[in-house]
Protein backbone atom coordinates (compact mmCIF):
# COMPACT_ATOMS: atom_id res chain seq x y z
CA UNK A 1 0.00 0.00 0.00
CA UNK A 2 3.03 2.16 1.05
CA UNK A 3 4.40 1.32 -2.50
CA UNK A 4 1.23 1.91 -4.30
CA UNK A 5 0.62 5.59 -2.74
CA UNK A 6 4.20 6.52 -3.85
CA UNK A 7 3.26 5.50 -7.36
CA UNK A 8 0.50 7.61 -7.31
CA UNK A 9 2.46 10.38 -5.78
CA UNK A 10 4.89 9.88 -8.24
CA UNK A 11 2.88 10.40 -10.93
CA UNK A 12 0.88 13.24 -9.59
CA UNK A 13 4.03 14.99 -9.34
CA UNK A 14 5.09 14.21 -13.10
CA UNK A 15 1.73 15.66 -13.98
CA UNK A 16 2.35 18.95 -12.04
CA UNK A 17 5.46 19.63 -13.77
CA UNK A 18 3.93 18.85 -17.66
CA UNK A 19 1.17 21.22 -16.41
CA UNK A 20 0.94 24.43 -18.58
CA UNK A 21 -2.01 26.26 -17.10
CA UNK A 22 -4.42 26.84 -14.38
CA UNK A 23 -6.75 24.35 -15.46
CA UNK A 24 -4.37 21.98 -16.02
CA UNK A 25 -4.01 22.13 -12.31
CA UNK A 26 -7.59 22.28 -11.57
CA UNK A 27 -7.92 19.20 -13.22
CA UNK A 28 -4.75 17.26 -11.45
CA UNK A 29 -6.50 18.58 -8.08
CA UNK A 30 -9.83 16.86 -9.21
CA UNK A 31 -8.08 13.41 -10.15
CA UNK A 32 -5.73 13.31 -7.09
CA UNK A 33 -7.23 14.99 -4.45
CA UNK A 34 -10.95 15.07 -4.45
CA UNK A 35 -13.63 13.12 -2.85
CA UNK A 36 -13.91 10.91 -6.05
CA UNK A 37 -9.53 11.21 -5.90
CA UNK A 38 -7.59 8.24 -5.79
CA UNK A 39 -6.03 9.22 -2.47
CA UNK A 40 -9.44 8.89 -1.35
CA UNK A 41 -9.99 5.90 -2.47
CA UNK A 42 -6.69 4.37 -0.64
CA UNK A 43 -7.98 6.28 2.13
CA UNK A 44 -11.31 4.31 1.86
CA UNK A 45 -9.04 0.78 2.18
CA UNK A 46 -7.00 2.09 5.24
CA UNK A 47 -9.79 0.94 7.56
CA UNK A 48 -9.35 -3.04 6.60
CA UNK A 49 -5.82 -2.80 7.63
CA UNK A 50 -4.46 -3.47 10.78
CA UNK A 51 -4.34 -0.97 13.47
CA UNK A 52 -0.12 -0.29 13.58
CA UNK A 53 -0.41 -0.43 9.65
CA UNK A 54 -3.85 2.15 9.72
CA UNK A 55 -1.51 4.51 11.65
CA UNK A 56 1.55 4.31 9.82
CA UNK A 57 0.07 4.19 6.24
CA UNK A 58 -2.19 6.74 7.52
CA UNK A 59 0.18 9.49 8.38
CA UNK A 60 2.02 8.73 5.33
CA UNK A 61 -1.02 9.26 2.58
CA UNK A 62 -1.51 12.32 4.95
CA UNK A 63 1.58 13.84 4.55
CA UNK A 64 1.54 13.01 0.63
CA UNK A 65 -1.80 14.66 0.28
CA UNK A 66 -0.62 17.88 1.84
CA UNK A 67 3.07 17.72 0.14
CA UNK A 68 0.70 17.44 -3.48
CA UNK A 69 -1.27 20.44 -2.22
CA UNK A 70 1.62 22.54 -1.37
CA UNK A 71 2.80 21.86 -5.19
CA UNK A 72 -0.59 22.32 -6.58
CA UNK A 73 -0.62 25.62 -4.63
CA UNK A 74 2.76 26.83 -6.24
CA UNK A 75 1.97 26.16 -9.32
CA UNK A 76 -1.06 27.34 -9.29
CA UNK A 77 0.26 30.95 -8.13
CA UNK A 78 3.12 30.59 -10.84
CA UNK A 79 0.31 30.49 -13.65
CA UNK A 80 -1.65 32.75 -12.10
CA UNK A 81 0.58 35.39 -12.01
CA UNK A 82 2.09 34.29 -15.68
CA UNK A 83 -1.91 34.81 -16.96
CA UNK A 84 -2.27 37.97 -15.22
CA UNK A 85 0.47 38.96 -17.07
CA UNK A 86 -0.19 38.50 -20.26
CA UNK A 87 -3.50 39.68 -19.15
CA UNK A 88 -2.05 42.68 -18.60
CA UNK A 89 0.50 43.27 -21.43
CA UNK A 90 -2.74 42.98 -23.48
CA UNK A 91 -4.87 45.17 -22.22
CA UNK A 92 -2.46 48.08 -21.12
CA UNK A 93 -4.49 51.00 -20.28
CA UNK A 94 -2.89 54.29 -20.76
CA UNK A 95 -3.47 56.66 -18.42
CA UNK A 96 -2.20 59.32 -20.01
CA UNK A 97 -5.01 59.65 -22.45
CA UNK A 98 -7.66 62.31 -22.38
CA UNK A 99 -11.18 61.51 -21.88
CA UNK A 100 -13.92 61.40 -23.71
CA UNK A 101 -15.38 64.84 -24.18
CA UNK A 102 -18.61 64.91 -22.73
CA UNK A 103 -20.75 68.48 -23.63
CA UNK A 104 -22.43 69.80 -20.83
CA UNK A 105 -25.01 72.85 -21.47
CA UNK A 106 -25.61 76.13 -19.11
CA UNK A 107 -27.30 79.15 -18.68
CA UNK A 108 -28.22 81.50 -21.53
CA UNK A 109 -25.97 84.34 -21.31
CA UNK A 110 -29.36 86.67 -21.92
CA UNK A 111 -30.22 84.54 -18.91
CA UNK A 112 -27.88 84.70 -16.53
CA UNK A 113 -27.67 88.72 -17.43
CA UNK A 114 -31.78 89.19 -16.17
CA UNK A 115 -31.01 86.91 -13.48
CA UNK A 116 -28.30 89.14 -12.24
CA UNK A 117 -30.22 92.44 -12.66
CA UNK A 118 -33.43 90.94 -11.00
CA UNK A 119 -30.97 90.13 -8.22
CA UNK A 120 -29.89 93.26 -7.53
CA UNK A 121 -33.48 94.77 -7.93
CA UNK A 122 -34.52 92.46 -5.28
CA UNK A 123 -31.38 93.81 -3.07
CA UNK A 124 -32.82 97.38 -3.11
CA UNK A 125 -36.61 96.22 -1.96
CA UNK A 126 -38.31 95.32 -5.59
CA UNK A 127 -39.80 91.94 -6.26
CA UNK A 128 -41.15 90.16 -9.59
CA UNK A 129 -44.41 90.48 -10.40
CA UNK A 130 -46.45 87.24 -11.25
CA UNK A 131 -46.27 85.73 -14.65
CA UNK A 132 -50.09 86.59 -15.38
CA UNK A 133 -49.37 90.15 -14.84
CA UNK A 134 -46.37 90.37 -17.61
CA UNK A 135 -48.04 88.49 -20.36
CA UNK A 136 -46.09 88.44 -23.61
CA UNK A 137 -49.23 88.25 -26.02
CA UNK A 138 -51.18 91.39 -24.92
CA UNK A 139 -53.93 93.05 -25.51
CA UNK A 140 -53.63 97.37 -26.89
CA UNK A 141 -55.53 98.35 -23.71
CA UNK A 142 -52.61 97.28 -21.58
CA UNK A 143 -49.91 98.24 -23.63
CA UNK A 144 -50.79 101.33 -24.74
CA UNK A 145 -53.94 102.47 -24.06
CA UNK A 146 -53.71 102.56 -20.21
CA UNK A 147 -50.28 103.90 -20.44
CA UNK A 148 -51.24 106.99 -22.24
CA UNK A 149 -50.16 106.11 -25.68
CA UNK A 150 -52.47 107.80 -27.49
CA UNK A 151 -54.79 106.09 -30.38
CA UNK A 152 -52.66 107.95 -33.75
CA UNK A 153 -48.91 107.34 -31.87
CA UNK A 154 -46.76 106.21 -34.51
CA UNK A 155 -45.44 102.86 -32.04
CA UNK A 156 -49.02 101.37 -32.34
CA UNK A 157 -48.49 101.15 -36.15
CA UNK A 158 -48.14 97.67 -38.18
CA UNK A 159 -44.54 98.69 -38.84
CA UNK A 160 -43.61 98.75 -35.13
CA UNK A 161 -46.17 96.67 -33.21
CA UNK A 162 -47.12 92.88 -34.23
CA UNK A 163 -50.08 92.60 -34.83
CA UNK A 164 -52.15 88.95 -34.96
CA UNK A 165 -54.98 87.37 -36.70
CA UNK A 166 -56.86 86.47 -33.41
CA UNK A 167 -58.83 89.90 -32.80
CA UNK A 168 -57.68 93.17 -33.99
CA UNK A 169 -56.39 94.48 -30.77
CA UNK A 170 -54.37 91.34 -29.31
CA UNK A 171 -51.18 92.21 -29.89
CA UNK A 172 -47.29 90.76 -29.27
CA UNK A 173 -46.28 93.32 -26.53
CA UNK A 174 -43.60 96.07 -27.97
CA UNK A 175 -42.93 96.74 -24.14
CA UNK A 176 -42.42 95.23 -20.68
CA UNK A 177 -44.31 98.51 -19.82
CA UNK A 178 -48.22 97.18 -19.71
CA UNK A 179 -46.87 95.24 -16.62
CA UNK A 180 -46.88 98.38 -14.75
CA UNK A 181 -50.66 98.55 -15.22
CA UNK A 182 -50.94 94.97 -14.11
CA UNK A 183 -49.21 95.52 -11.03
CA UNK A 184 -50.90 98.48 -9.96
CA UNK A 185 -54.83 97.46 -10.96
CA UNK A 186 -56.85 96.78 -8.21
CA UNK A 187 -54.12 97.56 -5.81
CA UNK A 188 -53.03 100.17 -3.21
CA UNK A 189 -49.48 101.49 -3.16
CA UNK A 190 -46.70 101.26 -1.85
CA UNK A 191 -45.76 99.03 -5.24
CA UNK A 192 -42.63 98.18 -5.72
CA UNK A 193 -41.97 95.68 -8.69
CA UNK A 194 -40.08 94.45 -11.50
CA UNK A 195 -40.87 92.67 -14.58
CA UNK A 196 -38.58 90.88 -16.99
CA UNK A 197 -39.76 89.27 -20.06
CA UNK A 198 -39.48 89.27 -24.11
CA UNK A 199 -40.92 91.81 -26.36
CA UNK A 200 -41.42 91.91 -30.21
CA UNK A 201 -41.18 94.88 -32.28
CA UNK A 202 -41.14 94.81 -36.47
CA UNK A 203 -37.91 96.31 -36.72
CA UNK A 204 -35.04 96.06 -39.70
CA UNK A 205 -32.34 93.78 -37.68
CA UNK A 206 -28.72 95.08 -37.61
CA UNK A 207 -26.31 94.85 -35.25
CA UNK A 208 -28.38 96.50 -32.59
CA UNK A 209 -31.98 95.01 -33.77
CA UNK A 210 -33.57 92.10 -33.20
CA UNK A 211 -37.29 91.87 -33.93
CA UNK A 212 -37.36 90.22 -30.52
CA UNK A 213 -35.68 91.16 -27.31
CA UNK A 214 -36.17 91.72 -23.53
CA UNK A 215 -36.67 94.12 -21.10
CA UNK A 216 -36.57 94.54 -17.57
CA UNK A 217 -39.86 97.41 -16.41
CA UNK A 218 -39.30 98.63 -13.05
CA UNK A 219 -42.66 100.48 -11.15
CA UNK A 220 -42.27 102.19 -7.77
CA UNK A 221 -45.07 103.92 -6.08
CA UNK A 222 -45.94 105.53 -3.01
CA UNK A 223 -46.07 108.91 -1.29
CA UNK A 224 -43.27 111.69 -1.95
CA UNK A 225 -41.30 109.55 -4.42
CA UNK A 226 -39.28 112.47 -6.72
CA UNK A 227 -36.82 112.36 -9.39
CA UNK A 228 -34.14 111.92 -6.69
CA UNK A 229 -35.48 108.82 -5.93
CA UNK A 230 -35.56 107.25 -9.05
CA UNK A 231 -31.83 108.49 -9.89
CA UNK A 232 -30.83 107.22 -6.61
CA UNK A 233 -31.86 103.61 -7.71
CA UNK A 234 -30.78 103.82 -10.75
CA UNK A 235 -27.46 105.36 -10.10
CA UNK A 236 -26.99 102.39 -7.52
CA UNK A 237 -28.74 99.74 -10.36
CA UNK A 238 -25.43 101.04 -12.52
CA UNK A 239 -22.78 101.34 -10.10
CA UNK A 240 -23.33 97.22 -8.84
CA UNK A 241 -24.31 96.27 -12.22
CA UNK A 242 -20.93 97.73 -14.06
CA UNK A 243 -19.09 98.91 -11.38
CA UNK A 244 -18.42 102.79 -10.43
CA UNK A 245 -15.88 103.77 -13.09
CA UNK A 246 -18.04 103.26 -16.26
CA UNK A 247 -19.51 106.73 -17.57
CA UNK A 248 -23.26 107.25 -17.68
CA UNK A 249 -25.35 109.91 -18.61
CA UNK A 250 -29.20 110.63 -17.84
CA UNK A 251 -30.93 112.55 -21.04
CA UNK A 252 -34.11 113.97 -20.87
CA UNK A 253 -36.74 112.44 -23.48
CA UNK A 254 -40.23 111.85 -23.88
CA UNK A 255 -42.32 108.84 -23.39
CA UNK A 256 -46.11 109.31 -23.13
CA UNK A 257 -46.35 107.52 -19.61
CA UNK A 258 -43.93 109.05 -17.78
CA UNK A 259 -43.54 113.28 -16.71
CA UNK A 260 -40.85 113.87 -17.20
CA UNK A 261 -39.13 111.50 -18.71
CA UNK A 262 -35.42 110.49 -19.27
CA UNK A 263 -33.09 108.16 -20.72
CA UNK A 264 -30.12 106.25 -19.50
CA UNK A 265 -26.86 106.11 -21.99
CA UNK A 266 -23.66 104.15 -21.04
CA UNK A 267 -20.41 104.72 -22.50
CA UNK A 268 -19.79 102.24 -25.56
CA UNK A 269 -17.26 99.35 -24.21
CA UNK A 270 -16.69 98.83 -28.05
CA UNK A 271 -14.65 102.41 -28.17
CA UNK A 272 -14.46 103.72 -24.95
CA UNK A 273 -16.63 106.78 -26.21
CA UNK A 274 -14.71 107.27 -29.24
CA UNK A 275 -16.95 105.86 -31.90
CA UNK A 276 -18.00 103.43 -33.47
CA UNK A 277 -19.95 100.58 -35.59
CA UNK A 278 -21.75 99.50 -32.48
CA UNK A 279 -22.88 102.90 -31.24
CA UNK A 280 -23.54 104.34 -34.69
CA UNK A 281 -20.27 106.55 -33.93
CA UNK A 282 -21.67 108.36 -30.77
CA UNK A 283 -19.85 106.95 -28.40
CA UNK A 284 -22.70 105.97 -25.89
CA UNK A 285 -25.36 103.22 -25.90
CA UNK A 286 -28.91 104.27 -24.21
CA UNK A 287 -29.70 100.85 -21.73
CA UNK A 288 -33.01 102.55 -20.71
CA UNK A 289 -36.26 104.66 -20.52
CA UNK A 290 -37.92 105.88 -17.18
CA UNK A 291 -39.07 108.76 -15.70
CA UNK A 292 -42.00 109.70 -13.44
CA UNK A 293 -45.10 107.95 -13.17
CA UNK A 294 -47.81 110.80 -15.74
CA UNK A 295 -50.96 111.70 -13.21
CA UNK A 296 -53.14 110.22 -16.05
CA UNK A 297 -51.80 106.45 -15.75
CA UNK A 298 -52.05 106.60 -11.86
CA UNK A 299 -55.85 108.01 -12.64
CA UNK A 300 -56.57 105.41 -15.08
CA UNK A 301 -55.79 102.61 -12.41
CA UNK A 302 -57.61 104.43 -9.44
CA UNK A 303 -54.68 105.87 -7.88
CA UNK A 304 -54.97 109.20 -6.93
CA UNK A 305 -52.11 111.17 -8.26
CA UNK A 306 -52.55 114.34 -5.41
CA UNK A 307 -51.59 111.62 -2.74
CA UNK A 308 -49.50 109.03 -4.70
CA UNK A 309 -46.62 109.63 -7.14
CA UNK A 310 -43.92 107.00 -8.48
CA UNK A 311 -41.43 106.62 -10.93
CA UNK A 312 -40.96 103.71 -13.95
CA UNK A 313 -38.06 102.72 -15.67
CA UNK A 314 -37.73 100.00 -18.78
CA UNK A 315 -34.24 98.42 -19.85
CA UNK A 316 -33.10 96.43 -22.48
CA UNK A 317 -31.21 93.51 -21.17
CA UNK A 318 -29.66 92.93 -24.35
CA UNK A 319 -27.88 96.00 -24.11
CA UNK A 320 -27.07 95.36 -21.19
CA UNK A 321 -25.29 92.35 -21.72
CA UNK A 322 -23.28 93.79 -24.32
CA UNK A 323 -22.01 96.71 -22.55
CA UNK A 324 -20.92 94.30 -20.01
CA UNK A 325 -19.54 91.40 -22.00
CA UNK A 326 -18.30 94.13 -24.80
CA UNK A 327 -20.59 92.00 -27.53
CA UNK A 328 -20.93 93.66 -30.80
CA UNK A 329 -24.03 92.33 -32.25
CA UNK A 330 -26.88 91.43 -30.64
CA UNK A 331 -27.65 88.79 -33.44
CA UNK A 332 -25.06 86.73 -31.42
CA UNK A 333 -27.68 85.89 -28.46
CA UNK A 334 -30.06 84.36 -30.84
CA UNK A 335 -27.87 82.71 -33.64
CA UNK A 336 -27.13 79.54 -30.64
CA UNK A 337 -23.04 79.47 -31.77
CA UNK A 338 -22.21 77.41 -29.23
CA UNK A 339 -18.51 79.12 -29.93
CA UNK A 340 -20.48 82.16 -28.53
CA UNK A 341 -22.32 80.29 -25.87
CA UNK A 342 -19.46 78.42 -24.51
CA UNK A 343 -17.56 82.05 -23.40
CA UNK A 344 -20.18 83.04 -20.81
N1 LIG B 1 -41.20 101.08 -22.59
C1 LIG B 1 -40.18 101.96 -23.07
C2 LIG B 1 -39.56 101.39 -24.33
O1 LIG B 1 -39.72 100.24 -24.58
C3 LIG B 1 -39.11 102.14 -22.04
C4 LIG B 1 -39.59 102.88 -20.84
C5 LIG B 1 -39.49 104.25 -20.78
C6 LIG B 1 -40.16 102.22 -19.78
C7 LIG B 1 -39.91 104.96 -19.69
C8 LIG B 1 -40.60 102.92 -18.66
C9 LIG B 1 -40.47 104.29 -18.65
O2 LIG B 1 -41.13 102.33 -17.61
O3 LIG B 1 -40.88 104.97 -17.55
O4 LIG B 1 -38.93 102.10 -25.05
Amino acid sequence: MKTQLENIYNSALLEIDKASSINDIDEIRGKYLSRKGEFNEIKKGLKNLPDEDKRTIGALANEITQKLETSLKSKYEEFYKKELNEKLEKERLDVTLTGKYTPTGHIHPLTSTTNEIVAIFQSLGFSVVPDEHSPEVETEYYNFDMLNVPKDHPARDMQDTFYTKNAPNIILRSQTSGAQIHAMEGKNPPIRVIAPGRVYRNENINARKNNFFHQIEGLYVDKDITFGDLKGVLNEFIRIYFGASRPTRFRSSFFPFTEPSAEVDVQCIMCEGKGCKTCSGTGWLEVLGCGMVDPNVLRGVGIDPDVYSGFAFGMGVERLAMLKYAIDDIRLFFNNDVRFLEQF
